[in-house]
């Protein structure tokens, strides 16, 4: 007799009765579910899912998070992992797997300037190892004492955990959850359309760029040991800066000694058709954090890039009692996980192998043509991406850039889906701004699906304020 189990055997009925029952959602208020029924998603092939009552979709959102870079239903990924898990499932990282060096050396491959990659499981881990890293050296290293504090970004998120949450400038996502950890002062962010300066590009002087250099004095720059940001705003509105953004922020952590940690959680693995987010500027990362699209979501791992010169700061020597404990004293259970790395490198392999990058950066320019077409509509405010990362603004005034409502939104998001597509939206981040709708599909998209895409969302727009 067979006595293994059919893992993907289901009782429809079943499965939605117990979701409501015992299942915790992200990111909802379940009120709702005392009269809807929760989406439950169980295939997925290419760009399109199925849901447990058969409709099918297609997701520009690339899982909701916008982290499966490769499409769904990728067998050669699924066969990495099997075969790995059957060598070796697991051992701390405190030594070394197969998987593990051989991701950590394609990450330095495609990361020149960095040289150290620390693995870990989620976005928000990553980047409190880089806040532990700035913390620890303000501690242990001459150069750098009491240089701990962490700039960020207005309408930047960089996760979820306290610290994270910190660092974050989406208010609605801190809201209630404070007192927040102390050393994390924020700069103003850098969205032209709604110019925290109330200025022009480019007759502003990139004031939001030089804004960095006046917190740094005021908080004393012997104070500051980093700035975290992401390259292209992610979840605060889809926010690309101006070339000349980056170069300034540059100069100007050079300048005190802040290193940049530059968060590409979202935006790493070719999502805005470079490889990074950040190689579209000129700028020179101390720490490159990522998640999300590095093993393209099958399995979940981050990693923490750093150059030489910060790893070099926690090289201690043992023999020497003050320096017994100046080595990166930090742990995770997971970052000893081998199946995210063999997931990891399939998916890198997967992106190079079938150019994604480059198919990104066009079908980013279709996306973009065909988003501006959208634009002579009353209710387009705006329209701003690079690569597969693109966002619509929805106002209600186009000329005093008035949001829509929170219900308005809903509805729109409804009218959309109802057409077959599921885009992304700004979700409870800014308080009265949560009205940027996102297309961040899967990297291997075609035009096609681009333009049903951009048709649903014209037929949602009218539905909705017509
Ligand atoms: C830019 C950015 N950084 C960090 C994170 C946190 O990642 P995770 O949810 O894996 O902890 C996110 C999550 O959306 C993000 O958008």
């Amino acid at each position: 007799m067979n006595s293994e189990k059919n893992w993907l055997e289901y009782d429809t009925e079943l499965m939605v009765a117990q979701d409501k029952e015992k299942l915790w959602h992200h990111m909802k208020s379940h009120s709702c579910f005392k009269s809807q029924e929760q989406m439950i998603v169980v295939e997925g092939k290419g760009l399109m899912i199925k849901d447990i009552r058969g409709n099918e979709y297609l997701d520009a959102t690339s899982g909701g998070v916008w982290s499966v870079m490769v499409g769904y239903g990728r067998e050669s990924i699924a066969k990495a992992v099997y075969e790995q898990l059957r060598v070796m499932p697991y051992y701390a990282g405190a030594y070394g797997t197969i998987p593990s060096i051989k991701f950590a050396n394609k990450l330095v491959e495609l990361l020149p300037g960095l040289d150290k990659v620390y693995f870990s499981n989620s976005g928000s881990e990553a980047n409190e190892k880089a806040f532990k890293m700035v913390r620890l050296a303000s501690r242990i290293d001459p150069a750098r004492k009491g240089k701990y504090k962490i700039l960020y970004r207005d309408r930047d998120y960089h996760g979820t955990t306290v610290a994270a949450m910190s660092a974050c400038g989406q208010f609605e996502r801190k809201k209630d959850f404070g007192p927040f950890v102390d050393g994390f002062p924020e700069v103003p962010h850098c969205l032209c359309y709604r110019c925290p300066f109330d200025k022009t590009y480019p007759g502003c002087d990139i004031d939001c760029a030089r804004a960095v250099e006046k917190v740094i004095l005021d908080e004393g720059p012997d104070t500051v040991g980093g700035f975290c940001v992401e390259p292209i705003t992610a979840g605060g509105g889809i926010i690309p800066p101006v070339k000349e953004y980056f170069p300034i922020v540059r100069d100007i952590c050079k300048k005190y000694g802040v290193w940049i940690i530059m968060d590409e959680v979202v935006c790493g693995f070719g999502r805005t058709g470079e490889f990074w987010g950040h190689s579209h500027y000129d700028v020179d990362p101390d720490i490159v954090t990522m998640a999300k699209g590095l093993a393209s979501s099958y399995e979940a791992l981050s990693a923490t890039a750093v150059k030489q010169e910060i790893y070099d700061i926690f090289l201690n020597d043992p023999s020497a009692p003050e320096e017994r404990t100046h080595f990166f004293r930090d742990i995770s259970t997971y970052g000893g996980c081998t199946a995210p790395m063999a997931a990891a490198l399939e998916s890198t392999r997967i992106i190079e192998d079938e150019d994604l990058v480059a198919n990104s950066r066009e079908m980013g320019k279709l996306l973009m043509e065909r988003l501006g077409e959208l634009n002579s509509l009353p209710w387009v405010g705006d329209t701003r991406g690079v690569g597969l990362f693109c966002g619509l603004e929805v106002v209600e005034d186009k000329a005093g850039k008035i949001p829509v409502t929170e219900a308005q939104m809903a509805q729109l998001m409804g009218n959309i889906m109802a057409e077959g597509v599921i885009v992304g939206r700004t979700n409870s981040s800014l308080p009265g701004l949560n009205t940027t709708l996102y297309f961040v599909p899967c990297l291997t998209v075609t035009a096609q699906e681009i333009d049903r895409m951009v048709t649903a969302v014209e037929i949602g727009l009218k539905k909705t304020f017509e």
